[in-house]
């Protein structure tokens, strides 16, 4: 359930990450603040509460870091700790299952320890009480015995830094939230910096990838750096099998059209998303269960993967009655939207 230290770092994720994908992340992964691209106001305020800290010789704040996966919340968990020159215990909401598992957790942690807990908005009522104290007053309240005669005893903790990430801030409770001494947002990518971390990492993955390629993969990667990682990764297998020693522009379409990625980004899922919207409900306004039921997909799916980014893109919008396919949806679908005279008799 936890894992500790450096060689342990495999990272406790919504969307299942395959082996592969795991030793990508853990080997392209930047070590330290000035390696890690992107996402300057974040990494500024770091750098300030880090030093802060040092400087008073005191442990970090608890830090929450909140946004779409795959932009580097686990990251920069792993960052902060070896900045503080901490180790770091890796954990998740959902394997934390009873108030016991936390305990034992916590009283494995020493002084200026980091403890990650990945999606953290998963964690149960009865483990967030005995989250509050240890966060607020470093100690443990722990109840003995059951019904009038139980009593509750309190242990001291070690002074340790509560490092919290979540794709849903807005499921996080409020006393929970209160408890962090700062919140970060991590935003999508701009293609500039994708396609600085594509550059990098394809010196590190020993590919020989020119800037057009790069500049074809970082329109692509639906502005996330792990999909970047992936794609990147793929193009190189498909230049392998074709025998060819560098990747360019052309080599990387023709990778990412056996993909299925199309030229924003899109994949299969997310086309099928908008052409059910657009085909069944007439564009919408449609439910979100609705449409998980229609598409197959996981509500969690559509709301945490593909809808973010379908809005960034402007493909799609939410209004108050549900989900809606905007025009540029059907103009990149290549659907002709309904006339005028149609939507009035909707
Ligand atoms: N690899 C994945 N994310 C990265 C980032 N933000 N900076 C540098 N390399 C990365």
């Amino acid at each position: 359930m936890i894992q500790s230290g450096n060689e342990n770092l495999a990272p406790l994720k919504t969307e299942a990450l395959d082996e592969e994908e795991i030793i990508i992340e853990q080997t392209l992964r930047p070590q330290t603040l000035l390696e890690y691209i992107g996402q300057t106001g974040v990494k500024n305020n770091l750098k300030i509460i880090i030093e802060a800290a040092k400087k008073r010789g005191e442990v970090l704040e608890h830090l929450l870091f909140y946004g779409p996966p795959g932009l580097g919340k686990t990251t920069l968990a792993f960052i902060v700790a070896k900045e503080m020159g901490s180790n770091i215990k890796v954990t998740s909401g959902p394997a934390i299952e009873r108030a016991g598992d936390l305990a034992s957790l916590l009283t494995n942690l020493s002084e200026g320890d980091v403890l990650f807990i990945d999606e953290i908005h998963r964690l149960n009522k009865a483990v967030e009480e005995v989250l509050y104290p240890a966060m607020e007053d470093h100690v443990l309240d722990i109840i003995l015995g059951k019904g009038p005669g139980a009593r509750s005893i309190r242990m001291e903790l070690p002074k340790f830094t509560l490092i919290g990430a979540t794709t849903r801030i807005g499921m996080i409770s409020s006393p929970l939230r209160d408890r962090f001494g700062a919140t970060y947002r991590l935003e999508y990518y701009p293609e500039e910096d994708l396609q600085i971390i594509i550059n990098r990492n394809s010196k590190v993955l020993k590919a020989n990838v020119d800037k057009t390629a790069s500049g074809e993969l970082s329109k692509r990667s639906r502005f996330t750096p792990r999909i970047a990682n992936r794609l990147l990764k793929r193009v190189r297998d498909f230049a392998q099998v074709h025998g060819h020693d560098t990747i360019n522009q052309d080599i990387a379409k023709k990778a990412l059209q056996l993909l299925e990625i199309d030229a924003l980004g899109l994949d299969k899922n997310d086309r099928r998303i908008l052409e059910t919207l657009i085909n069944k409900f007439s564009g919408g306004p449609v439910g979100l269960n609705t449409l998980a039921a229609a598409t197959g997909e996981e509500e969690d799916t559509i709301t945490d993967i593909h809808e973010p980014f379908l809005i960034r893109l402007g493909l799609l919008a939410k209004t108050p009655k549900g989900r809606v396919a905007t025009e540029a949806a059907y103009k990149h679908l290549d659907i002709a939207p309904p006339s005028l005279a149609q939507k009035t008799l909707l």
